[in-house]
């Protein structure tokens, strides 16, 4: 028998969309994969793989499951040969029989370590509950917080009174191992002679932390006078991860089914005392920022999330990695929120000015994640100039991207396109431009570089002129210095006048300039229009806003090396150049039409004749540079 912790650790170490890749080709789609379902046949996908779940579904047939069985039911392998062709992957070896008795007693062992922690911290958490009642220090501290006995109750919450030892009185051995690994104490030169150990929590309101199925996992402490950190938590220990736990979760549970939604809160003191205002359905993180682990887990409790911050900048500063956060868990099922509180606000000191139908009415008029979103996009965007138009369509771009197939993503396209002045496409192919994503590219994004069309207008930066059909696509976030369009770049970056001296066929040839060069010069020229000739020096400061341009800024400088003379009559050479390798592909488009098309042969006799012209012009000149080397 094959160990259940073997298997665990191997699913935990094997990424079903490797696995699952191997067989069928996925194709990126949302948080999720998609691709051809290959247990029933089909022409369009509905089978998913969730790298999250580690899971793989078909909509069209139902199969499901997880990477142990994809390999049994599609592969055809037996249990045991599937987890071994897996374990292979996983550079992992399989727990042969006889080492199976060691190994279960091994989980066991865990298990068992784990149900002790869970007893320790329950019983601290029960003697910090009789602490309370005796202080007087901390009984102030809750009446001047307006905490009432049944909430201090609903929270389990204590006191650890300020001296080092307090726990000695609930355990019968304070050098019980268990206790340091509970995070309760704390222990110098353990072993040692000189060993000292003290408990980690003193002169402290004691906020029991627990799991979702209510067992203690770890406290936060907060001082009730001046002393630092104001919150002192557990460490994190084999049953206490900040980044998967929420605060007040377990409490919360009925009261977000009732609601149908979870406040997310930022402070302890803000789940305990909106729950005292009858608002039992909110949550916080542990002092850490909000991730898709706590969001997936909130998610299995209801469909809503509001967010309700400090009004401050931190507030804000957190809402906005929260939606972040958000982003690929944004199904269109689903409602986020962000309920922002005036500047001098928390949650708790809000609900008790203003009380709980006020509460509720802000967590009413909440801004929908979309405008909260459009409000992220643009940031810093001055609205009423084509710099600040641009730089939120470039601001937006990654955040739409992490948005999940569906209505909703459809939605802010038009929404981002509305507020640019742009069309949907428009949008798209702006986006398309410039650094390569890979895996994230989506499908207008090939499709449109695909597409072998005449010279390229402005409305359409993605597609790639004469060029389009032969020419690899330079699939590189910088292209390989030092080449025609190089030169060009730098010698208009430099002299932006030089726009005017070039011809309508020259600019029919700059603006088919494939990618990565089409989205640069598209900017430049659009640069110039509007804001006439800049020195390179206030240009650069633009382009290094621009997150997806701003890698140009290093090759211009490396291009002040260049040999090649700053003048007019390098210009033209650089545009010949180009013209050159036009009239190149020409003939080449047109030898192949010959056989089909009478009129080709004419044509194409013009065209050689002419690069031909201009080939002889431009190597018999000696000009001491590379450029025309390997004409
Ligand atoms: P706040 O500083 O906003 O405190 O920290 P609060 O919740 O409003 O607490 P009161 O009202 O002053 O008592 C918000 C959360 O950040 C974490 C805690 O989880 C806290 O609830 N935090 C804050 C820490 O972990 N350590 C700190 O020192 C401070
Ligand atoms: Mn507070």
């Amino acid at each position: 028998m094959i160990p259940a912790f073997f298997i665990q650790d191997l699913l935990s170490r094997t990424n079903i969309v490797d696995v699952v890749g191997r067989y069928v080709e996925l194709k990126k789609s949302g948080i999720n994969l998609k691709g051809l379902c290959p247990f029933h046949t089909e022409k369009s996908p509905s089978f998913t793989v969730s790298p999250s779940r580690q899971m793989y579904h078909c909509f069209g047939c139902g199969a499901h499951g997880d990477a142990v069985r994809f390999m049994t039911e599609h592969v055809g392998l037996g249990f045991v040969d599937a987890v071994k062709e897996l374990a292979h992957h996983a550079g992992l070896v399989v727990p042969t029989q006889e080492l199976s008795p060691a190994a279960l007693a091994e989980s066991a062992r865990i298990k068992s370590h784990q149900t002790a922690l869970y007893e320790v911290l329950r019983k601290a958490a029960l003697h910090y509950q009789k602490l309370l009642k005796r202080s007087s220090e901390a009984q102030n501290y809750l009446s001047n917080r307006g905490l009432d006995h049944a909430t201090v109750e609903r929270f389990g919450l204590g006191w650890a009174p300020d001296s080092w030892r307090n726990l000695v009185g609930a355990f019968t051995r304070y050098d019980d191992p268990l206790l340091e690994q509970a995070g309760l104490v704390i222990s110098t030169e353990a072993g040692g002679e000189q060993e000292k150990r003290y408990d980690r929590f003193r002169g402290r309101l004691m906020f029991p932390i627990q799991s979702v199925t209510g067992e203690v996992i770890g406290f936060g402490g907060r001082v009730v006078s001046a002393g630092e950190p104001k919150y002192l938590n557990s460490p994190e220990t084999p049953v206490f991860i900040k980044g998967k736990e929420l605060y007040g979760l377990h409490e919360a549970r009925t009261g977000i089914r009732q609601a149908g939604y979870v406040l997310v809160v930022e402070g302890y003191m803000d789940v305990v005392a909106l729950a005292q205002y009858g608002l039992c359905n909110a949550v916080a993180t542990l002092g850490t920022a909000c991730t898709e682990d706590h969001l997936n887990k909130l998610f299995r409790f209801a469909e809503g999330v509001v967010f309700g911050f400090d009004g401050d900048a931190a507030g804000r500063k957190a809402a906005k990695r929260a939606m972040e956060a958000c982003l690929p868990l944004a199904q269109d099922t689903r409602s986020i929120r962000f309920l922002f509180l005036p500047p001098e606000h928390d949650p708790d000191s809000y609900v008790r000015e203003y009380g709980k139908e006020a509460f509720l009415n802000a967590i009413h008029g909440a801004m929908n994640l979309s405008a909260f979103f459009m409000q992220v996009a643009q940031e810093n965007c001055e609205m009423s100039a084509p710099e600040g138009r641009a730089r939120l369509i470039m601001q937006a771009k990654p955040l739409w991207k992490a948005l999940p197939e569906g209505a909703l993503r459809q939605q802010m396209l038009k929404m981002i396109a509305r507020e640019v002045g742009v069309s949907d496409t428009d949008i798209l192919s702006s986006w398309s431009m410039g650094v390569h994503t890979g895996l994230g590219a989506s499908n207008s994004e090939t499709s449109n570089q695909k597409m072998p069309l005449p010279l390229a207008s402005w409305n359409q930066p993605g597609q790639r002129g004469f060029y389009g059909s032969n020419r690899p696509h330079v699939r590189v976030a910088r292209p390989i210095p030092r080449r025609p369009e190089d030169h060009l770049l730098h010698l208009l970056i430099n002299h932006p006048h030089w726009w005017n001296l070039l011809t309508p066929e020259d600019l029919e040839i700059v603006h088919g300039l494939p990618q990565p060069y089409a989205s640069f010069i598209q900017w430049l020229e659009r640069d110039v229009a509007h804001s006439g000739y800049r020195p390179w020096a206030v240009v650069r400061l633009v382009l290094q806003e621009n997150p997806e341009l701003q890698h140009w800024i290093q090759l211009m400088e490396e291009m002040m090396q260049s040999p090649l003379e700053p003048n007019e009559s390098t210009l033209r050479r650089v545009l010949d150049t180009l013209l050159l390798r036009e009239l190149q592909e020409q003939q080449t488009q047109l030898a192949q039409l010959v056989a089909q098309d009478h009129t080709a042969m004419e044509r194409y006799k013009k065209v050689y004749a002419r690069w031909r012209e201009l080939k002889t012009a431009l190597t018999s000149a000696p000009s001491g540079d590379s450029l025309t080397e390997n004409l």
